[in-house]
């Protein structure tokens, strides 16, 4: 159908977190218009739930050169060496303006920053607030600097349905459907000089992931739609430490910061013993990807699904002051982390890869930009040093601002397209919900399509098992109809459909381990595949 409404604004950015909103907020101080679309509410994206923190070279012992040093290690091959060098060394003015909008964090009492540690990093370099509770205050802090801003309207509890290009191929705005509505009213769109997707991850395509229930992959689909360049989708980090309550169901499941480990507990068999111990030089502080094989390992030797986390020696009130909200998930799971071992095992975290960016945030298809987790910008490679991943956010965003800008300095465009720019294909998307499908129906599909990639694509995969959940998406495909599925429920199943199969057909197209892509089948890294996969992320996938 035709939008029942259209909204004229300079920028588009879709998403809420840490790269959406200092998007925003850069865009803002050059004086453009912004309307900022989110699924749900502007705080229910996973920045908030980041607990670790952000790392910035602060320490005058430190150096961007033994940041990047570490990144690159992380990255086994596959970073972009140029975008690291833009990570590290812009970060820490990037942190400054993230405290000059009111970001508070934990300080000494001379007020210097507190500086901690995370696997991976050889110097203390994560800043940290709340103890382990640095996303909330970032949100916080960002969404009050947002809404006191007149000029950027925040459209909340909308799904974007896709992108409108120009005859030219650009992107010029987009379609949304504003959550709840089943009408016309619902269907609206925006109309911009350029779109930036800030959607974050795609967590919510496996059974076991730290992600928020937001993170169904829409930016990633949106761009493979729009005929974008997709990369690394295969390099999703699994997160060795998310709380394993045994016989609770598995689904969004709280994170155990590498913080803790940062402090000093350390991982134990079921025997009591610490597995990492000679396995790496770092021991339990190895890059993510070393220590969730381990503990993969450990549990499959001992047919155990989880190990432990032994934080005891750190004592209940160091504990509860530094960690807690890892402590009020323990409670709430009835564990006390100052007296019990803590069980734990792998979940999907990050999507290291996403919609290919250059230098400057830009996607293969003019005027989409992409900014934080949904993007490839380079920095993370195969696999992404630990609390990089908000600095990203902050750094690409002003490049995305700042480049937006250079396409017309000095311009006013309409925000509407001139008429030659018209849209010139419908906005894609459905109409009336009529009738809706039974959101029972929908969780039983999006449970079966979790359950089908844990089990083939994840912490450790092979031919067969991503040929084996290839099959069950294919098959889940074809009997849900998703071509005719109608409302939010079921465009998010289409868009994690879409993820889920551009992601097993990379991972089954590269023929070795690298990183955090980990195959039974070929348990080595191969010089020949040091590289990224062009070509076979398509929607659809093509196993
Ligand atoms: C953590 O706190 O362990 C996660 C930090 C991150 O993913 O960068």
């Amino acid at each position: 159908p035709a939008p029942g409404w259209v909204e004229p604004t300079d920028v588009a950015v879709v998403g809420s977190g840490i790269a959406g909103l200092t998007t925003a907020l850069y865009l803002r101080e050059a004086g453009l218009h912004v309307t900022v679309v989110t699924k749900v509410n502007v705080a229910d994206g996973s920045t908030r739930w980041a607990q670790g923190g952000i790392a910035a070279v602060l320490d005058p012992r430190d150096s961007p050169r033994d940041h990047a040093t570490d990144t690159l290690t992380a990255g086994a091959g596959l970073c972009d060496p140029a975008a690291v060098e833009a990570l590290v060394t812009e970060g820490p003015a990037r942190l400054r303006e993230l405290i000059r909008f009111g970001a508070d964090f934990d300080r000494h009492p001379d007020g210097a920053l507190m500086l901690t540690r995370e696997g991976g990093h050889r110097a203390d370099r994560v800043v940290h607030a709340g103890g382990d509770a640095t996303g909330a205050e970032v949100q916080r802090a960002l969404e009050a600097v947002v809404r006191a801003d007149p000029w950027i309207r925040l459209i909340e509890h909308a799904l974007v349905v896709d992108l409108l290009t120009t005859s030219a191929g650009e992107v010029c705005g987009l379609t949304l459907h504003v959550l709840g509505e089943g009408s016309e009213d619902g269907v609206g769109a925006v109309h911009a000089r350029a779109v930036v997707l800030a959607t974050g991850g795609v967590g919510q395509i496996f059974a076991a992931t730290t992600n928020p229930a937001v993170s169904t992959g829409d930016g990633v689909a949106l761009a493979l739609r729009a005929g974008a360049a997709v990369t690394d989708l295969e390099f999703i980090q699994f997160h060795p430490t998310a709380l394993y309550v045994p016989g609770v169901a598995p689904g969004a499941r709280p994170l155990v910061s590498e913080a803790l480990r940062g402090e000093g507990a350390y991982l134990l068999d079921q025997d009591g013993k610490r597995f990492l111990l000679g396995q790496h030089e770092l021991a339990e502080l190895a890059p993510r990807d070393v220590v969730a094989k381990a503990s993969w390992r450990s549990m499959q030797a001992a047919g155990a699904d989880h190990v432990f986390l032994d934080a005891r020696h750190l004592g209940g009130e160091f504990l509860a002051r530094r960690f807690p909200t890892i402590v009020a998930a323990c409670a709430a799971a009835g564990i006390d982390p100052g007296r019990e071992l803590v069980p734990v095992a792998p979940a999907a975290h990050y999507a290291s890869g996403g919609i290919q960016t250059d230098l400057h945030g830009r996607s293969s298809v003019p005027g989409l930009y992409a900014c934080g987790e949904v993007a490839c910008t380079g920095v993370h490679g195969a696999n992404r040093l630990a609390s990089n991943s908000l600095l990203e956010g902050l750094v690409f965003a002003r490049r995305i601002a700042t480049d937006i800008l250079a396409r017309s300095p000095g311009e006013q465009p309409p925000a509407t397209p001139p008429a030659e720019q018209a849209p010139d294909r419908p906005p894609a998307g459905p109409s009336v919900p009529d009738p809706l499908p039974a959101p029972a129906r929908m969780a039983a599909e999006r449970s079966r399509l979790q359950a089908a990639m844990n089990a083939g694509a994840g912490v450790l995969r092979s031919a067969d098992s991503l040929a084996s959940a290839a099959a069950e998406l294919r098959a889940l495909a074809s009997e849900s109809d998703l071509g005719q599925v109608r409302g939010t429920d079921g465009w998010e199943l289409t868009n994690l459909v879409t993820v889920a199969s551009a992601l097993i057909a990379a991972a089954y197209t590269r023929q070795e381990s690298r990183g955090c892509h980990w195959r039974a089948d070929r348990p080595d890294p191969d010089p020949a595949w040091r590289g990224h996969l062009a070509g076979v992320l398509a929607p659809g996938g093509t196993i």
